[in-house]
């Protein structure tokens, strides 16, 4: 212990030993990043963040979350490598099973960290194994495969986004209690989908998996071919939400969903029992989609689909080796937590963090708070406190340990039933490992530690630079549970009657429009990323602020520059997103945002004939649209989706 204190306090002597204060070298990494051979009025990404790709080749970063996880984990390996020379003497530990964890995965014999190795312990039913497993020259008997009763397999080892997606949250109609939702498969899935159109990853993903050499290129075709299929399944808009028992979900889709729900949970379910299905649409078609594909292809896809999963990696990287501290990033992420607050959050560090995130939290909060108290959308009474009550419940914590126990407890009951084996085999220790799927409330913001370290995030640091970027990871998520969709979801988090029909709600139908003059591929996560804009800004510099306004004496660059080349930094690189639909790109994010955000031209000189400077803001349309000012005064609008929110007034 003695000498993981003393390399720690090196290191941490080293970090303070370079540059001068935190301010100079968050500004010294913002000129860095700066292109500024780019006209802030054209181009605002190119101008605040057209180097970052240059900086940061070496570390293969091509956008500022690779390079906060990239932080996290470098900082994870050098902690990781100090447990080296620890003797344990209490097993149960979790520094001790975090060692073994890594340990295993950095000395496990190669052959237990093939993908086949993996395969041959999660087998796709009873009885039954992987087409690509079975021994040359024999049959695999098709006429058993299942393919639900894989899904309910496969569920057990944490893939819950697969073909059928039920999610346990807590029931809308009464949060005390748990229920079923059903949601069409995304995220994950919408992700590979950029891979399954890559033809050569499928083939070598199916090679890896076991699939004769000959073989492997025409069946990666019929699985993109059904990929397709279910992607356009998946994208039929469903009309038909709502709670369903078991008995006509199996009526209606020809899906044993009693079944699957049985070998995942282990008890049989009442054909009474209801399930909230958002999509019926999509699994009254899934079966015959996959009917149309011999079992085989279907087992192939699945067993891609795992593939991604285990690797814990989208398409772009398949290729690439996952590091063993990642790993452990991923498949121990609590005692991560755990391990890493306490190495490098010690002395006071954590509650300064906490204090800080907190105090932004608090701004923000506040300035909503004025704006749903000024009611401009002429709400009634009732409305306008339902949202204030809904906001007021929010909260913030650092870290994905629950705040108010005993870390080390808490996690160390979180592994105990963790057991690895003594001869290392890493696909065994990794299907071990149980996989944290622990619910947040939906009204608390988690702030991981990725982000507590500099440049991204310093509490000595000028608020300016603490509002513009920290806050707005906290406005977003604050704004999200505002959207039309969530907006009768009510403080205790059930759901309520109140404003279920905001979305009809004329201004925010001009609104919407109005952010559409340039035609946007996903209007509402374009209204999001706007109204957060707007929200840390007017916290930051609207009339009730407690932010120090004074220029800086660390720099000549004006403080308003300083707070939107630091936001910028939220959109560098060149990483696309990825979904279903072809979505917004950042660069049509940050121009959207800064466009609409009425001090922009002046903070930058535009002329009114700049792109990013249009005379007319989106809010000022609208009211013109609306003909009653007071109307969009506040609440320039509401939209939904996924990851946003209510766009905040002025
Ligand atoms: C910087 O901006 C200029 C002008 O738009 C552009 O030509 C150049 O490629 C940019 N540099 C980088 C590194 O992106
Ligand atoms: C699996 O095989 C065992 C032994 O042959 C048999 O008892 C069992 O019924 C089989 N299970 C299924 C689902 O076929
Ligand atoms: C945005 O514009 C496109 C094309 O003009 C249109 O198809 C789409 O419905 C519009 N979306 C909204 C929300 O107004
Ligand atoms: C802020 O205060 C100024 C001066 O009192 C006033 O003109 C302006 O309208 C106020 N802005 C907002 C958003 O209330
Ligand atoms: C405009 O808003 C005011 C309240 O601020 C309201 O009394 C009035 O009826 C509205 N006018 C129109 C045309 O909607």
């Amino acid at each position: 212990m003695a000498r993981i204190v003393r390399a720690f306090c090196l290191l941490v002597s080293l970090s303070f030993a370079v540059g001068s204060t935190p301010d100079n070298r968050i500004l010294d990494y913002l000129k860095k990043v700066m292109n500024e051979s780019a006209d802030p009025c054209q181009d605002f990404q190119n101008y605040a963040s057209g180097k970052f790709v240059e900086l940061h080749e070496k570390e293969i970063c091509y956008s500022d979350n690779v390079l906060i996880r990239k932080r996290y984990t470098d900082r994870l390996q050098s902690m990781f490598d100090l447990l080296k020379d620890r003797v344990f003497i209490d097993e149960t530990s979790v520094e001790e099973k975090v060692w073994r964890y890594y340990n295993t995965c950095l000395t496990a014999p190669k052959n237990t960290r093939r993908l086949m190795a993996y395969l041959d312990l999660i087998s796709p039913g009873e009885n039954i194994t992987w087409p690509s497993l079975v021994a040359r020259g024999s049959q695999w008997p098709k006429e058993k495969f299942q393919w639900l009763e894989t899904l309910a397999h496969l569920r057990r080892y944490g893939m819950e986004n697969l073909l059928i997606r039920i999610r346990i949250e807590p029931d809308q109609r009464d949060s005390t209690k748990f229920s079923l939702y059903q949601y069409v498969p995304d995220g994950k899935l919408g992700t590979n989908l950029h891979t399954f159109n890559d033809l050569s990853t499928i083939t070598s993903l199916l090679i890896g998996s076991g699939v004769g050499k000959n073989r492997a290129a025409p069946f990666a075709r019929s699985v993109i071919n059904l990929a397709a299929d279910l992607e356009a399944l998946a994208g039929i808009q469903s009309s038909n939400s709502g709670y369903y028992n078991l008995e006509d979900i199996v009526k209606r889709t020809g899906i044993q969903l009693d079944k699957y729900l049985e070998i995942i949970f282990g008890r049989p379910f009442e054909s009474s029992f209801e399930i909230y299905i958002y999509n019926m649409e999509y699994l009254e078609g899934l079966n015959g989609v996959l009917r149309r594909y011999d079992n085989e292809v279907v087992a192939n896809y699945l067993v891609v689909q795992l593939s991604l999963f285990l690797l814990g990696l989208d398409g772009r990287l398949v290729k690439r080796e996952l590091t063993c501290t990642a790993a452990v990033a991923v498949q121990m992420e609590l005692a991560s937590d755990l391990l890493y607050k306490n190495y490098y959050l010690g002395q006071g560090k954590f509650e300064k963090y906490t204090k800080e995130v907190q105090r932004l939290f608090d701004a923000l909060s506040q300035t909503f708070l004025n704006k749903l108290g000024e009611n401009r959308f002429h709400l009634t009474d009732n409305e306008v406190s339902h949202l204030q009550q809904k906001l007021l419940a929010m909260s913030v914590t650092v870290g994905k340990m629950p705040h108010d126990v005993n870390h080390r407890r808490f996690v160390t009951n979180f592994y105990e039933d963790l057991e690895l084996d003594t001869e290392p085999n890493f696909a065994r220790a990794q299907l071990k490992d149980p996989k944290p799927h622990f619910f947040e409330s939906g009204n608390t913001i988690v702030v991981p530690f990725d982000m507590l370290h500099e440049p991204f995030f310093v509490p000595e640091s000028h608020d300016v630079f603490k509002m513009s970027l920290m806050g707005f990871s906290l406005a977003r998520p604050i704004l999200k549970s505002f959207e039309p969709y969530f907006l009768n979801v009510d403080s205790q988090g059930n759901l309520g009657q109140m404003l279920r029909d905001f979305e009809g709600n004329q201004g925010y139908i001009d609104a919407l429009s109005c952010l559409n003059r340039t035609q946007a591929k996903e209007i509402n996560k374009r209204a999001s990323y706007v109204a957060s804009l707007d929200l840390i800004y007017e916290t930051y510099f609207g009339n009730n602020s407690e932010f120090n306004q004074n220029q800086p004496e660390f720099t000549d660059v004006p403080l308003k520059q300083l707070f939107l080349l630091n936001y910028a930094q939220e959109f560098v690189g060149t990483e696309k997103y990825l979904s279903y639909f072809e979505s917004e790109s950042d660069t049509a994010l940050i121009s959207e945002s800064v466009k609409n955000l009425p001090a922009f031209g002046e903070i930058f000189s535009c002329p009114t004939s700049a792109p990013l400077n249009p005379e007319e803001k989106c809010p000022e349309d609208v009211l013109k649209f609306v003909g009653n000012e007071s109307v969009v005064d506040h609440f320039k609008l509401v939209t939904r989706d996924g990851n946003s929110l209510l766009i905040g007034a002025r």
